[in-house]
């Protein structure tokens, strides 16, 4: 289903975090964002996701304006999104947590093929809380998935893990994208997010300097001075 971000501010005091941004889905598949720290990434997706309303703007998800509802009636519509730093249901065990976030029961054959996908089989019965970081990011996965999705975003899901997860979460993407299902990824990662996308936008200072495939992306002026300046600040 077709998501379209027309002109989204979204401020936090005088700090405009989204600066008039505007974002077309038009097609099912997977799309990246990046852009330098603190360059609004995150925000957008809270806004899409409802965790944030906007100041100004409109997001259509199919024919429905979404901008400003609540995240549970953006996911019954069909946008799900995980964190960062993985979010789940810690005094609940791995199994609870699939159970506790589906919208309707009687799915049991879907928490096992989650569970089969995710490696989480061997630790049904452990207490969320109690799960490596890799683990915590593969539920938040099978978690969201649990909800039946069309649209999935997902905020950095290879940060902290290890090469070898990294490799099996970009597996797992394609898999989920192969189920039919899009998703719009946040991404530091260039090896992956190269990998994944079918097509980038690039913001920078909450604005949207660039978009295309990724070929183009990578050597567009606007975007290498983009992140040149970044990484001249870090020094
Ligand atoms: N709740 C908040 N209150 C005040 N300022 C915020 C809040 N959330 C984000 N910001 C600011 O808004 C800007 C954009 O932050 P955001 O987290 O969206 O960036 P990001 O692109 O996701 O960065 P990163 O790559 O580091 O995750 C930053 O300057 C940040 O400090
Ligand atoms: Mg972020």
């Amino acid at each position: 289903m077709r998501l379209v971000v027309s002109n989204v501010v979204k401020k936090f005091g005088n700090l405009a975090a989204v600066d008039g941004c505007s974002i077309d889905l038009d097609k099912d598949g997977i799309y990246g964002l990046v852009g330098p720290n603190g360059s609004g990434k995150t925000t957008l997706f809270n806004v899409i996701s409802g965790f944030l309303k906007p100041d100004e703007g409109e997001i259509m998800f199919g024919e429905r304006r979404i901008g400003g509802k609540s995240p549970i009636a953006i996911a019954k519509l069909g946008i799900v999104r995980t964190f960062q730093l993985p979010r789940v249901f810690s005094n609940l065990t791995v199994e609870e947590n699939l159970e506790a976030s589906m919208f309707s029961g009687e799915q049991n054959n879907k928490i096992n093929e989650l569970m089969d996908v995710f490696n989480l089989k061997g630790i049904r019965n452990s207490l969320a809380s109690k799960i490596s970081f890799g683990q915590k990011k593969q539920l938040e996965l099978a978690r969201v998935l649990s909800m039946n999705p069309s649209l999935l975003l997902l905020d950095e899901p290879t940060s902290g893990l290890e090469p070898s997860l990294v490799k099996t979460t970009v597996d797992q993407i394609k898999y989920v994208r192969e189920m039919g299902k899009s998703i719009f990824i946040i991404e530091h990662n260039m090896n992956v997010i190269m990998n994944l996308a079918e097509k980038i936008f690039v913001l920078h200072n909450g604005k949207k300097i660039a978009e295309g495939a990724p070929s183009e992306i990578k050597t567009d002026a606007l975007v290498i001075e983009a992140y040149l300046g970044e990484s001249s600040k870090k020094e």
